[in-house]
């Protein structure tokens, strides 16, 4: 058979699986499932991206990384950007359907966690909300015991030159990326006389503010459609949800901007 639109991109598969399972259907769901599998297929892509780019910050490829950043980020914005499109929906819309997905939630999302790890905002407690054995809690596994992309870029500086202190260089992977003082100096030394990896620092900061970004706009989405009502998820919905907005992923980037 040759290769066609459809057979390639597996179309049939794809376009059957959109399955509301509220009463009618109701309309608004249809909406909501294809906008959650967009950003599952989205968050695919960037963990696709992310591992390329710290394999091409190990190899001191600084060009192609800061091109590859530059397709992350770029897709960050249709990320952030597709919220409008959800924000459409009304909470009524949403109540006529709400009670049909029982505890599911964006909560439970397997890849935002693993892009979030990856990246450096590791949190070994949201393994428990996964199966032991199962496909899910492996990747976690998987990407808890990996250098983040903080680590990868802290080596390629060493690896310039850049005299990196060795309580950054030897964290504890499994952690969450803390601040580690004795760094500033070094990043600042590099703002100041290295524009390559330089402008690298700050498409991190870019990185960073757009994880943000998103999750501000998330918490007014839901802000506008339950109020102040619990998740489905579990948790105390808007409430838990603005206790994630000021953490940085990569603090020091944030700190230094003090001491410039
Ligand atoms: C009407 C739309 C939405 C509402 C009302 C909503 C509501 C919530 C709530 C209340 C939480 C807190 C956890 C819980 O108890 O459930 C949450 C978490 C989350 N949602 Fe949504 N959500 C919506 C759309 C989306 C979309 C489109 C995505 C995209 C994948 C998403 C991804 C997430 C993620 C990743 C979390 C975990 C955030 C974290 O723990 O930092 N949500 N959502």
């Amino acid at each position: 058979m040759p290769v066609t639109y459809s057979s390639y991109l597996k179309l049939d598969e794809l376009l059957s699986l959109q399955e509301p399972v509220s009463d009618g259907p109701e309309h608004d769901e249809t909406l909501f499932i294809i906008i959650h599998q967009i950003y599952e297929l989205w968050f695919k892509e960037l963990l696709h991206e992310v591992d390329y780019l710290k394999s091409l910050l190990g190899a001191q490829d600084a060009s192609r990384a800061s091109h590859t950043l530059k397709r992350i980020l770029t897709i960050l914005k249709v990320v952030v950007a597709q919220i409008d499109v959800l924000e459409t929906m009304t909470p009524l819309e949403f109540l006529s359907f709400r009670a049909r997905l029982e505890s599911g939630s964006g909560f439970q999302s397997h890849q935002f966690r693993e892009l979030e790890f990856v990246l450096g905002a590791k949190n070994a407690a949201a393994l428990e909300r996964y199966a032991i054995g199962g496909k899910a809690r492996k990747g976690l596994e998987r990407r808890l015991s990996e250098p983040t992309l903080w680590d990868a870029f802290l080596a390629l500086l060493a690896a310039k030159g850049h005299p990196v202190p060795r309580e950054a260089l030897d964290r504890d992977v499994t952690r969450a990326v803390q601040p580690v003082p004795g760094l500033h100096p070094v990043l600042i030394a590099i703002y100041r006389s290295d524009p390559v990896l330089a402008s690298l620092c700050e498409r991190l900061v870019d990185l960073d503010e757009g994880v943000q970004e998103w999750r501000y706009r998330h918490v007014k989405m839901v802000q506008r459609t339950i109020g102040t009502k619990r998740g489905t998820g579990g948790s105390e919905g808007a409430a838990y949800l603005m206790t994630t907005l000021d953490r940085p992923i990569f603090p020091d980037l944030w700190e230094i901007r003090a001491e410039l």
